[in-house]
């Protein structure tokens, strides 16, 4: 598969890479740029033997919003009729973990981007913010929804009203990264921890993932009663037998994805 705007790569066994790749625009998220994303993650989920993707930009911005060129003209209308919605449809639910590495600029539909992911590492150079105020518009790709989720009503109402940015120690401190690394070695470290999760059972970990998600948006009885069932259904794969064998036999397990 070719494409114009991001790197696809499988750096290491069962890790996918993808690089947004439009650096002469701090890779301001064009809608052929967010299509040949979902293009890619579609490939990866399909793909058997890759059980976790890396997403990352390069060091000066992870992507600094909606490529603001693209909205000369959009009405109401054309907004929600366009090709975006879907491709951000397609992303979010990729099944698989995705880790973030972020550096530099991580703005607006960047952020909304980074916070769609599972895992966020960040350099010490990150900055994110929700600038949309400045241009007379708002978040539109879950900004006003998942931010209050991961930092609360107040602050997530002081980042989207202000427009203003968070360090990364900051964002740390607020909870929205997992990891700061210092600018010369963020790709490693969110490389390293996808390499650890890659080492576990991949249908268990597509399962909790699924399961985390859905405490998002689910009261608690119904979200344990979706847990208990994801749950049992891990009990149905050869890996749960093998990680179980495994334990009892004093060895590492050999997780197979089946
Ligand atoms: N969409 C389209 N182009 C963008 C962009 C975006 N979201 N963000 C940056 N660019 C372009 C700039 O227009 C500039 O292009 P040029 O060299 O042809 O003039 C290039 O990227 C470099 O950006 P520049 O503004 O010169 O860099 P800077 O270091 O001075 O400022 C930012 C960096 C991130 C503070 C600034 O680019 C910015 O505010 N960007 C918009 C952020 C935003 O509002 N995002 C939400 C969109 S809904």
């Amino acid at each position: 598969m070719t494409y114009q705007d991001i790197l696809v790569e499988t750096p290491e066994p069962h890790v996918g890479l993808v690089r947004l790749n439009r650096p002469q625009v701090l890779n301001a998220l064009s809608a052929r740029l967010l299509d040949e994303l979902a293009r890619a993650l579609d490939a990866f989920e399909a793909d058997p033997d890759c059980r976790v993707v890396v997403l990352t930009g390069n060091d000066r911005a992870f992507a600094a919003g909606a490529d603001i060129q693209e909205f000369v003209g959009q009405s109401a209308v054309s907004m929600i009729a366009g090709h975006r919605p879907g491709a951000w449809d397609r992303i979010r639910r990729f099944p698989k973990p995705l880790v973030a590495a972020v550096s530099g600029y991580c703005l607006g539909g960047g952020w909304e981007l980074a916070m769609l992911c599972d895992l966020v590492v960040a350099s010490e150079t990150a900055r994110f913010g929700q600038p949309e105020i400045n241009l007379g518009i708002l978040p539109g790709a879950g900004g006003t929804q998942r931010l209050p989720r991961l930092v609360g009503k107040h602050r997530a109402m002081e980042l989207i009203l202000t427009g203003r940015q968070l360090t990364a120690q900051e964002a740390y401190t607020w909870g929205v990264v997992n990891r700061v690394a210092p600018a010369e070695t963020y790709l490693q470290e969110a490389l390293a921890l996808a390499r650890e999760i890659a080492q576990k059972a991949p249908v268990a970990a597509r399962l909790a993932k699924e399961a985390v998600l859905r405490s998002m948006d689910t009261p608690l009885d119904v979200g344990l009663d979706y847990e208990r069932k994801l749950s049992a259904l891990a009990f149905g794969t050869e890996d749960r037998e093998e990680g179980v064998r495994a334990f009892l036999e004093k060895r590492k397990p050999t997780f197979r994805g089946r």
